[in-house]
């Protein structure tokens, strides 16, 4: 065992980052399948499980938790590890971490379209399975904050302290949200009702995005750009202002999914203040991310991941400028409902989650396996191109068309009857669904070529030795 303690546990590092290309390229089969029937509503065949009602979630279960979950698992523990300079605490625990996550989803791939539900979004998974949940992110709370209890150096890299706050607030946000009582194996009732109901849904719904959607994926940048620039991050004293800032804000920023209804209004306003001041902190934390590349811009034009990287952070600050302005209470009301908010979700998710998690695995990737670079560079730019072009064409498309609805549904005449039914309204939909479409199948593609990639690469690598763990700066060395 001597030889395995003086090394690093790549093997829960490498089954997560392989099951990210998998799960992705199913979650995103499943977006694709939904954007078609949306287009080609026949396409669910008439068989209930392939319904549309079923299969949304199922979509965005499996590119949230089973997509960007392995991704932030991947990183998280391999980020944990090198800068802490230290083994995983336990390898019996990290495999149970991987195995526990993976019966999670398929318990969820299972269950939806079966039609079990909670009928909470995001939060859709009955309740044994929240079981479940609670007891693996516990186990990786150990795991991930035993490891930094066992450091070798002082100093606890601003990446960890993302991931840290990303994993305590998930545990909370999950176990607070999902009590419920159970009247069968299949079905719960939440113990909370009506406009406290939903106030606890969308407490829970908007950190979902400000802490899984968002400070894991921090996390990332923080490691892999400095790192593949090659450069040490812009500003550290930004970084500690960006943590601080942006988890006391994004706590109180729920309310503005609940604009003009029962939730009384002073929430609605204080959840708009809360959204705008927003603005500040995830901006700052993506210029410190831009910046770090000062010096070394050049980079961008030979290195496809830095590219992903860097138009990730683009994209976030796309996501995170459109986010406040649709919390201003009178956007929302034309906002609201159209596919608008639909665009908005992609530019994050297609365009910042996606994007720094497809970069960061491309870098993480060879290093677990001995190896300089992906088994092709010339792919890695291919799949740049095809996802850019894709998530240009699916945010373009769902903007023009939500800003449509929301003007053809407030259109009324001079006596006061409304100018469009609602069917016109669809009509002229259509088309910017096609483009959608079109959009969702390029980005398929380019999770295809990410695959064949990732097979290759396996392939080309020899026999996978343990890495040592390096030596530790004496400096930084604990006293
Ligand atoms: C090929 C790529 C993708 C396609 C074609 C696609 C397509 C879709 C479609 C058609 C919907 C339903 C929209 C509606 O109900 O009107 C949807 C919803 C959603 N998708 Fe995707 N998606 C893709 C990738 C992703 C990724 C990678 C993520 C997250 C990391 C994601 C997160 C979501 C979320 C959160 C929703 C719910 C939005 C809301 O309720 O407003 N999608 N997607
Ligand atoms: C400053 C940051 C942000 C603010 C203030 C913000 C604000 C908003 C607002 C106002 C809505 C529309 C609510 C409604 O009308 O129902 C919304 C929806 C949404 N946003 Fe953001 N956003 C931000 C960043 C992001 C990012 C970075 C992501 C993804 C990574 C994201 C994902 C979502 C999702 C998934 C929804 C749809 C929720 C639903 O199912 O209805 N947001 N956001």
């Amino acid at each position: 065992m001597q030889g395995v303690q003086g090394t690093y546990n790549d093997k829960v590092v490498r089954q997560f980052a392989v099951m990210t290309v998998v799960w992705g390229i199913v979650g995103m089969a499943v977006g694709v399948l939904i954007a078609a029937q949306l287009y080609w509503p026949a396409l669910n065949f008439d068989v209930p499980w392939l319904g549309y009602g079923r299969l949304r979630p199922l979509h965005t279960n499996a590119v949230i938790f089973a997509f960007g979950g392995c991704a932030l698992f991947a990183t998280s523990l391999h980020v944990v590890q090198r800068t802490c300079h230290v083994r995983l605490i336990s390898d019996r625990l990290a495999a149970f971490v991987f195995w526990g996550w993976q019966a999670v989803i398929v318990a969820a791939a299972i269950t939806l379209p079966l039609g079990y539900t909670q009928g909470k979004e995001y939060a859709e998974l009955e309740w044994p399975i929240d079981i479940l949940i609670a007891v693996v992110w516990v186990s990786y709370a150990v795991l991930f904050f035993g490891t930094i209890a066992r450091r070798a150096v002082k100093h606890i890299y601003v990446a960890n302290w993302f991931y840290g706050a990303f994993i305590i607030a998930v545990a909370l946000l999950h176990i607070v949200n999902n009590i419920a009582i159970p009247v069968g194996f299949g079905k719960s009732y939440p113990v909370y009702s009506g406009a406290v109901d939903a106030m606890v849904q969308w407490w829970y719904g908007h950190n979902a995005v400000g802490f899984f959607l968002t400070a894991g994926f921090l996390g990332m940048m923080y490691y892999f750009v400095p790192k593949q620039a090659g450069r040490p991050v812009y500003s550290y004293r930004l970084s500690i202002v960006h943590f601080w800032a942006l988890i006391a804000v994004y706590m109180w920023a729920g309310p503005h999914h609940l604009h003009y209804t029962a939730l009384p209004d002073w929430a609605q306003s204080l959840g708009m203040v809360f959204s705008l001041i927003l603005l500040a902190p995830s901006w700052g934390g993506a210029l410190n991310g831009i910046l770090t590349l000062s010096g070394v811009w050049h980079k961008l034009r030979t290195d496809p991941i830095l590219k992903f990287l860097i138009v990730a952070i683009s994209f976030y600050m796309i996501a995170t400028f459109e986010g406040p302005m649709m919390s201003i209470k009178t956007v929302n009301s034309l906002s609201h409902y159209t596919d608008w908010t639909v665009g908005h979700v992609h530019a994050g998710a297609l365009g910042w989650v996606a994007m720094i998690s497809v970069g960061s695995i491309y870098a993480l990737l060879p290093r677990l396996l001995g190896r300089e670079r992906m088994f092709s560079v010339k792919a890695i730019d291919l799949h740049f191109w095809l996802h850019t072009l894709g998530v240009v064409f699916y945010i373009a498309s769902m903007w023009i068309a939500g800003v449509m609805q929301g003007l053809m549904w407030r259109a009324t005449n001079d006596d006061g009857t409304l100018t469009y039914s609602f069917v016109e309204a669809l009509n002229a939909t259509y088309p910017y669904y096609l483009i959608r479409l079109g959009g969702g199948l390029l980005v398929l593609g380019g999770m295809g070529v990410m695959a064949w990639n990732t097979w290759k690469t396996f392939q080309a690598a020899k026999s996978v030795a343990a890495q040592p763990i390096l030596p530790v700066d004496l400096s930084e060395a604990r006293a």
